[in-house]
């Protein structure tokens, strides 16, 4: 299979399974527990229909938006995800100048695997950082003025991650960083030959936004491990509080699920909330961030930017979020699988794929620009 023969999220994930050795498949493609979530938050978009208008004369369609403050060609970005360089060897590089090509956001993973700040350099599109609070506040703060002397545009503490969530995919596989395999994970590696080639004629593999705080040289740091011993889960809104004041810019919670938190969100001065469950990764049978949408732009939609992740594949899927009220959507597998199946021209290949649907599917929906879409478009199956 080749990229050109790449239509779709589903012919992406194919092409990225046949390149990755099945641990690091398995990182990116499961969830929590049972994956209940994870199924859950592509399939929510199916219990909504969409109600067309026709002979509205819809040659060009504006999909530009402005989001925290941030202007985007496009009302979807590249969420933060980690270890990218473990999917294709450039990693973050390719994920960055491909958003950058499309005009839009990109965000970077404290457990990314190049440095913000040669991310920030090489491209002018608008960036989000992404970090978790530490136990070392310390750290906490080192990283916010990192972000800050680097040119980050828009902060984004993730809220939903404060223990590791239970991937019984990676404890068969036994991944973790440096590699720690079962004999059965490592057998899958001897099986993909080209990524290990890959992986060993490159620089070597760093987490630099990390490596100056944390020792990690010593043993195998799982994702596990870092969520339950290096974060702090007497984390609360008081300490969020103080780091929204001392970011002093736009500042976002990723994560946000309940009309209670966002708008103690709102209270504390965030620009923007995303709701989230982690792409079903952290809290399996979470709701949907599409099932929870409605309720939290009632809400708090008039007084803050409410975005949302979570099963997006579709053009259609982000147009029925939009039309919910959200201001824009997050990516993360629908990039990832493109990454790792052919690098920057993946990624590319991807959001111009999505582009290209969710123009033909305004056009269908008889609009124009996004300032159109309302709910007016949609039916809930549950509620016919
Ligand atoms: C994950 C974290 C690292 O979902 O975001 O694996």
């Amino acid at each position: 299979m080749r990229l050109s023969q790449c239509h779709n999220f589903h012919d992406f994930r194919r092409l990225a399974r046949c390149r990755l050795p099945g641990p690091i498949f398995d990182y990116i493609d499961g969830g929590a527990d049972d994956e209940v979530t994870h199924r859950r938050n592509t399939a929510s978009f199916e219990q909504c229909d969409l109600v067309p208008n026709v002979l509205r004369g819809v040659q060009e369609v504006d999909l530009s938006v402005t989001v925290m403050g941030q202007k985007l060609a496009l009302p979807f970005y590249c969420s933060p995800t980690a270890l990218q360089r473990l999917f294709h060897h450039r990693g973050e590089r390719a994920v960055a100048a491909a958003a950058a090509r499309y005009g839009t956001m990109f965000g970077v993973s404290s457990l990314g695997t190049v440095s913000l700040e040669e991310l920030r350099k090489a491209h002018d599109t608008p960036q989000i950082y992404q970090f978790y609070f530490h136990r070392d506040r310390g750290l906490n703060r080192a990283m916010m003025q990192r972000a800050k002397d680097a040119g980050v545009e828009v902060m984004m503490l993730t809220v939903d991650s404060i223990t590791g969530g239970n991937r019984e995919r990676d404890l068969r596989t036994g991944f973790s960083i440096p590699f720690r395999l079962t004999l059965a994970g490592m057998l899958q590696f001897v099986i993909k030959p080209q990524w290990g080639i890959q992986y060993v004629t490159h620089e070597r593999f760093r987490l630099p936004q990390l490596d100056e705080h944390v020792d990690m040289s010593g043993g195998a740091v799982s994702i596990g491990r870092y969520f339950s011993e290096m974060l702090d889960p007497s984390m609360n809104w008081d300490d969020v509080a103080e780091m929204v004041r001392s970011w002093n810019g736009p500042f976002c919670l990723k994560g946000i699920m309940s009309p209670a938190d966002a708008r103690r969100a709102v209270e504390i001065g965030c620009a923007g909330i995303i709701l989230s469950n982690h792409g079903g990764r952290q809290l399996d049978g979470s709701r949907a961030a599409f099932d929870q949408l409605a309720e939290i732009v009632d809400a708090v939609g008039d007084r803050i930017d409410v975005m949302m992740d979570g099963g997006i594949q579709r053009g259609t899927h982000i147009l029925k979020a939009l039309s919910l009220g959200a201001k824009a959507v997050g990516l993360g597998r629908s990039y990832l699988y493109p990454l790792a199946a052919a690098g920057q021209p993946g990624v590319e290949r991807a959001l111009c794929l999505l582009r290209a649907e969710l123009e033909r599917d305004m056009k269908l929906m008889g609009c124009t620009s996004l300032g159109q879409l309302s709910r007016a478009n949609l039916r809930f199956k549950s509620a016919a």
